[in-house]
C-alpha cells in the first residue's frame, strides 16, 4: 500500500507525518538519536502496540476526558522521574487525540522540554489532535485552558488501527474531515482513506506552518469548535468532540447566515455536506440549555473580544470577535433550543 510523507515546515523544528499501512514499524528509526530511553504514554485499549530497540516504560493513563488534567500529568511525571527519563530521551504518545495532548503536554513540560513522538490511533488524532504541537490539558472551568505549543519531533499514522476503530470514534473524524472540506472545498469523501488522512494532513500542515502560534491564521481550524467545546462541557461529555464539531459548524453557518456573511445556498451547503454526505447529526441535544452554552462560549479562549467565532463570509473562513447576541439568539432559535 502507498505510504504518504508530509512534513509541516517549521524551519528547523520541521518533522515528518508518515501516513500508511503498517508504518508504525518506522518508529525506531524516527526516534532522536541522543535518545537511550522511552516512556510510552497510552491507554488499556489502544490497539496499536510498538516495537523499540531502547529501553522503553508504558505508562498507562485513564480513558476518557476527565482524566485530561493536571493530575494525570503529575501522576505522568512521577513515573519519568522514577523511569529515570532525561531531556535527550523520548515520549511516544500513542492513543486518540486525549492521548497525544496529554503526553506531548507532559513532554513540554518534562526538563522544560523533552522530544515526543505521536503515533494517533483514531481518526480525529491522526488528521488533527496529534498534528500542530497543540498540548494540554482541561480544568473544571474549560477544555484544554493548561497547555504548550510543543511540536512533536515525528508524527505515525498507521491506518491498521482504524481498523478496529469503533464507528462512533469513526463519527468523531468525520467531524474534523467536514471541517477541512469547508476550509479547503475538496471532496474528500471521494478519496481513499489513507489518501483523505494525508490530504487533511497537509491542509492542517499548511495552515500550522503559515502561523504555528495562532496569532491569525491557524485559528480557522477552531471552525465550529466555539459551540462545540461549551456542547462538550455542558452535556458533561456525552457529547464526543467531533460530534459537536459537526453541530458547531451548523450554528456557525446559522450565526454568518443572520450576520449577512453567506447566503441561504452556502447556509444549505453546509447541511447538505455536514448531514447529507458525512451523515453526521446536526441536531442539539434537547436538555442543553442556551444560558449555559452562552455562558461557556464567553470562557472559550479565543474570545478576546466578546463572543468570538470562526465564521464562513465572503473572504473564505475566518475569525469573528464581538458577534452581537442578538445573533447568536436567532441562530439558537433557528436550531430550536430553549
Ligand atoms: N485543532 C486546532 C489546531 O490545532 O489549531
Amino acid at each position: 500500500m502507498t505510504e504518504h510523507k508530509i512534513v509541516v515546515s517549521l524551519a528547523d523544528r520541521s518533522y515528518p507525518v508518515i501516513v500508511g499501512s503498517g508504518v508504525s514499524n518506522q518508529l525506531q528509526a524516527l526516534i532522536p538519536k541522543t535518545a537511550k530511553r522511552a516512556a510510552i504514554v497510552t491507554q488499556q485499549k489502544i490497539p496499536l502496540k510498538v516495537n523499540l530497540e531502547i529501553e522503553s516504560t508504558t505508562i498507562t493513563i485513564g480513558d476518557g476526558e476527565q482524566h485530561k488534567n493536571l493530575q494525570t500529568i503529575e501522576s505522568i511525571s512521577q513515573q519519568f522521574a522514577k523511569f529515570g527519563l532525561t531531556r535527550s530521551d523520548v515520549v511516544i504518545g500513542v492513543g486518540g487525540g486525549m492521548v497525544t495532548d496529554v503526553a506531548g503536554f507532559a513532554a513540554a513540560s518534562w526538563h522544560r522540554g523533552t522530544a515526543v513522538i505521536h503515533l494517533p490511533t483514531t481518526l480525529v488524532g491522526m488528521v488533527d489532535a496529534a498534528i500542530g504541537g497543540k498540548t494540554g490539558v482541561n480544568l473544571d472551568q474549560g477544555k484544554n485552558l493548561v497547555g504548550a505549543f510543543w511540536q512533536p519531533t515525528a508524527v505515525i499514522c498507521d491506518v491498521e488501527s482504524l481498523k478496529t476503530l469503533p464507528e462512533r470514534e469513526t463519527r468523531c473524524g468525520l467531524g474534523e474531515v467536514a471541517k477541512y472540506h469547508f476550509l479547503s472545498g475538496d471532496d474528500l469523501l471521494a478519496i481513499e482513506l489513507p489518501e483523505r488522512i494525508a490530504r487533511c494532513v497537509q491542509i492542517k500542515a499548511e495552515i500550522v506552518s503559515a502561523d504555528e502560534r495562532e496569532q491569525g491564521g491557524r485559528a480557522v481550524l477552531n471552525y465550529g469548535h466555539t459551540l462545540a467545546h461549551a456542547l462538550e462541557r455542558s452535556s458533561s461529555f456525552a457529547l464526543a468532540h467531533g460530534e459537536a464539531v459537526a453541530i458547531g459548524m451548523i450554528f456557525a453557518a446559522h450565526l454568518a447566515r443572520f450576520m449577512n456573511r453567506i447566503d441561504d445556498d452556502r447556509l444549505a451547503y453546509h447541511y447538505k455536506v455536514i448531514r447529507d454526505t458525512y451523515r453526521l447529526g446536526v441536531e442539539l441535544p434537547k436538555t442543553i440549555k442556551r444560558s449555559d452554552l452562552v455562558g461557556l462560549m464567553r470562557l472559550d479562549k479565543k474570545a478576546i473580544d466578546g463572543l468570538t467565532f470562526v465564521l464562513d463570509g465572503k473572504n473564505g473562513i475566518e475569525i469573528v470577535s464581538g458577534v452581537e447576541e442578538k445573533y447568536i439568539d436567532q441562530a439558537f432559535n433557528a436550531m430550536q433550543v430553549i
